[in-house]
């Protein structure tokens, strides 16, 4: 299968280095999979023969040069549009308007391939248009690694509940925000948390989209395009971020309870209501043990009733491996998890 990344960050090169590994894994699974171009924000590489794996990273360390493969200016679009290519990986980064993630995503199911993403944002931004374009071209739209990177949600359901209803679904799906919680219960103010956040690499510098509940709400707009109402936008999300949950912390003490950042969708009749708010959890509330960077999901569907899964979260590898997994679906030839 010939793969073109759109995005040679963090998650790109982390997944060249994850194909690398896992060859072996790979081709006892029947997948061969050869990276005929890489576009980052300047050009691209490329070669129909294969990119060398290890090649490719030293070069994009030394900003590719003397790599003759390497054509300053040839864009990620010039690349999708004119390369022959099955998947396209998409992993450019995240911003408000899907760009430029969204008219990549676009071209590449106009062109009849198959699209897998860690980028929530063109998802967010046009949910509904892109799985129609995905239909209409019969190829595969796969963003396991858009919500809780490795968290099994969508294939999961896909794999397991495609007959039932889901009717509610909580999460904590914000490592960031679970971390600094999480550092505010053991005694240290909301600035000192996250200052350890940023030490410890689970924040950046500047992560308000995380703190204020941001990432979590675009998180929580695919989860309900995906499971509940095609048409649901980021401004339908009630949103509270953490900034404020000192008084709560002191709560969650007295009362032995626990405090967390919860995404929530509800099922009302036609209607979903959605919400992103910290709030009060009882001890027995499996949400309420995800500690540091854990993420976690809690599904009640109609005729199965409550499904909880939670994933340990350790950094980059894992979005990595979930894009990874998305690759072999497409390329074996069942079509479950
Ligand atoms: N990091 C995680 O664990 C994680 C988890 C879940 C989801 N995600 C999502 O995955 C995506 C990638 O994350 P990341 O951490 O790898 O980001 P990153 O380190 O910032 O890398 C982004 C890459 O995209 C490239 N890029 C920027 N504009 C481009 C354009 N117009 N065309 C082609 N490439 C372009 C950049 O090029 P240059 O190299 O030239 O700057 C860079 O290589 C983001 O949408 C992020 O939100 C990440």
């Amino acid at each position: 299968m010939k793969l073109q990344l759109v995005g040679f960050g963090n998650v790109g090169r982390t997944l060249v280095l994850l194909i690398q590994e896992k060859k072996n894994k790979l081709a006892s699974l029947g997948i061969s999979l050869k990276i005929v171009s890489i576009s980052d924000s300047k050009g691209t590489a490329l070669s129909m023969k294969g990119l060398n794996p290890i090649q490719v990273l030293r070069h994009k360390d030394s900003q590719w040069n003397g790599f003759n493969d390497y054509i300053l200016g040839y864009s990620a679009l010039d690349a999708i549009r004119n390369l022959e290519g099955d998947v396209v990986v998409e992993l450019a980064p995240s911003t408000v308007s899907g760009e430029p993630g969204l008219s990549q995503i676009k071209t590449a199911l106009a062109r009849k391939k198959h699209v897998v993403t860690a980028n929530k944002s063109p998802l967010v931004v046009a949910f509904e248009e892109l799985t129609t374009l995905a239909d209409k071209n019969h190829v595969r739209l796969l963003y396991e690694a858009t919500v809780a990177a490795h968290l099994p949600v969508f294939c999961m359901a896909q794999a397991c509940f495609t007959s039932d209803e889901l009717m509610h679904l909580e999460g904590i799906l914000n490592a960031t925000t679970n971390f600094i919680i999480g550092e505010m219960e053991k005694g240290k103010d909301f600035q000192s948390s996250l200052e350890h956040a940023v030490n410890e690499g689970w924040a950046e510098q500047n992560c308000s989209d995380d703190v204020d509940g941001i990432d979590a709400a675009r998180k929580v707009v695919i989860l309900a395009n995906s499971f509940f109402q095609r048409g649901v936008k980021l401004e339908n999300v009630k949103v509270e971020g953490i900034r404020g949950v000192d008084h709560m912390i002191e709560a969650a003490r007295k009362s032995h309870k626990r405090v967390k950042l919860v995404c929530e969708i509800v099922r009302k009749g036609r209607q979903v209501e959605m919400s992103v708010r910290p709030r009060l959890l009882s001890a027995e509330d499996p949400l309420a043990a995800v500690n540091g960077g854990d993420m976690a999901m809690k599904l009640t569907y109609k005729t199965a009733k409550r499904i909880f899964v939670s994933a340990q979260f350790t950094g980059v590898k894992q979005t990595a491996s979930a894009v990874l997994n998305d690759i072999i679906k497409i390329g074996s030839t069942g079509q479950a998890c």
